[in-house]
């Protein structure tokens, strides 16, 4: 048995010449023993070196298969270099060909580069310094504690000196550390492995991340893939995560509820007349609603639509404007406006006077061909039109409300419950205002049984008429 002992450090490159050594003088895969650093069991001390039986070997490899070899030797596997030389011999003999994923040793050392590209990955990312610069020293200098799953400081450590080549710094595992001082990189066994003194910069990265955080766009499960649990205690902002969590669903609604935001002076040029919104009047809401972008519908629709009518009496809120509406600018205006219009004036409804809306102001579509098919609105879509409703309201000041449609009760009540349930009842709008709910008038259009139709266009004037007795009393 052959035995050759690599150094911890330089490993990769002790072994490639050892491996190249052994493979021109044929010595074959079992009978070489590979350790690293001093305390490997020493199984065989003693035993006289065997005769090498295989096939000298001039080893010429592909660059890729190389690089593949060399970083899979920085997987924490033990037989890792027993497993590459046979690889290698086999590649060199031409019994494997370089990529031939059926072969099962081939598969595991690219499972393994993979592994530790990823591990290099994640301490690239993951390593935090903090500042241990003495008084009065020319460079600032850092240092930092890091766990890496596999021994891959030397070739992560490159990565650093490049990003940090004005600063020193030193970052320390359980088994090796990389030193960079003066602009020169070192790599030296782990001496003193306490972790570095707490200081402001700890603070800043926990200032950095409080701000680069959107808890609206919070996936704690796509967080933890990203960045697992395991790292965590070398981060400090890490500790912030439980809290941000906690707190992230009362943020996002908070910055849903929150003013519109409106994109940069430099944008008016491409969306011109866009009102500051202390000046936001109803006559001004329908350019505020046409540069809209608090959820991605209208970037498609034609226009945004703006409520139409009178203030202090009715307010009827729909769901969405459609097809009709989109190219008209106007809501209600298409088939089920139609509808609407001629049961109103059948329940002595006077259009006229109340205040005509909807929940959301852009159309969502689907375009077929030449056609643009109704998409539902999302609640997403409808909790950020709440605010344009809200606005509205506040402008209006309805004696009672209308709710079209599950989409309109749900705005306005903030209750999604079973509309058929809940038609022909008062309920209370978020704001204390009170709400008749009832079906959508393309409802009615949707029946294709004319006693159904019927019955549901009685049903639907019923509650019109509900409608002109509230508001007569
Ligand atoms: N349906 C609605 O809900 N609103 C409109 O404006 C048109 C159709």
């Amino acid at each position: 048995m052959e035995r050759v002992v690599l150094p911890r450090i330089g490993t990769v490159a002790a072994w490639r010449d050892a491996a190249r050594g052994l493979a021109g003088r044929g010595v074959p895969a079992d009978a070489v023993l590979w350790q690293v650093g001093a305390e490997a069991p020493d199984l065989f001390a003693g035993a006289p070196a065997p005769a090498a039986t295989g096939e000298p070997r001039a080893v010429r490899l592909p660059r890729v298969a190389v690089a593949s070899l060399e970083a899979a030797l920085c997987h924490s596997d033990p037989e890792r270099f027993a497993r590459a030389y046979a690889l290698l011999l086999r590649l060199a003999a031409g019994d494997l060909r370089w990529g031939d994923r059926s072969d099962p040793a081939l598969r595991r050392l690219l499972q393994q580069e993979k592994a530790v590209r990823r591990d290099i990955h994640k301490m690239h990312a993951f390593v935090r310094f903090r500042e241990v610069t003495e008084p009065g020293a020319e460079r600032r200098a850092f240092a930092a504690w890091y766990e890496p799953d596999h021994p891959v400081v030397e070739a992560a450590a490159p990565f650093f000196a490049r990003r940090f080549g004005d600063m020193d710094w030193v970052i320390a595992t359980p088994v090796l550390t990389a030193r960079f001082t003066a602009g020169g990189l070192r790599i030296e066994e782990t001496g003193d492995t306490r972790p570095p003194p707490e200081d402001a910069t700890e603070e800043l990265w926990r200032t950095y991340f409080a701000n680069i955080f959107n808890p609206a766009r919070l996936m704690p499960r796509a967080m933890r893939s990203e960045m697992p649990k395991k790292f965590w205690q070398h981060l400090p902002e890490a500790r912030l995560i439980p809290g941000l969590i906690r707190e992230a669903p009362a943020r996002a609604l908070a910055m849903q509820e929150a003013a519109p935001t409106f994109a940069p002076a430099r944008a008016a040029r491409i969306v011109p007349s866009r009102p500051a919104l202390p000046d936001l009047t109803l006559e001004t809401l329908k350019p505020a609603l046409d540069a809209c972008r608090r959820c991605p519908l209208g970037a498609c629709a034609t226009q945004g639509i703006a409520g139409e009518g009178s203030a202090g009496g009715l307010m009827v809120v729909g769901e969405q404007p459609g097809d009709a509406e989109d190219l008209a600018g106007r809501p209600f205006v298409g088939p089920a406006g139609q509808m609407f219009d001629t049961c109103a004036r059948e329940a002595g409804l006077d259009r006229a006077a109340a205040y005509v809306t909807n929940a959301v102001k852009h159309f969502k579509f689907a375009p077929r061909g030449k056609r643009r098919l109704h998409r539902r609105p999302d609640g997403g879509e409808v909790q950020a039109c709440r605010w344009w409703l809200e606005f509205e309201r506040r402008a209006v000041a309805p004696r009672l409300t209308l709710a079209m449609g599950a989409t309109a009760a749900l705005a306005l009540t903030g209750r999604g419950e079973g509309i058929l349930a809940r038609r022909g009842r008062v309920e209370t709008a978020r704001d204390g205002g009170p709400v008749l709910i009832t079906l959508h008038p393309a409802h009615l259009l949707r029946q294709p049984d004319p006693a159904r139709r019927a019955e549901a266009r009685e049903a639907f004037a019923t509650d019109l008429r509900a409608v002109v007795a509230m508001l007569g009393d």
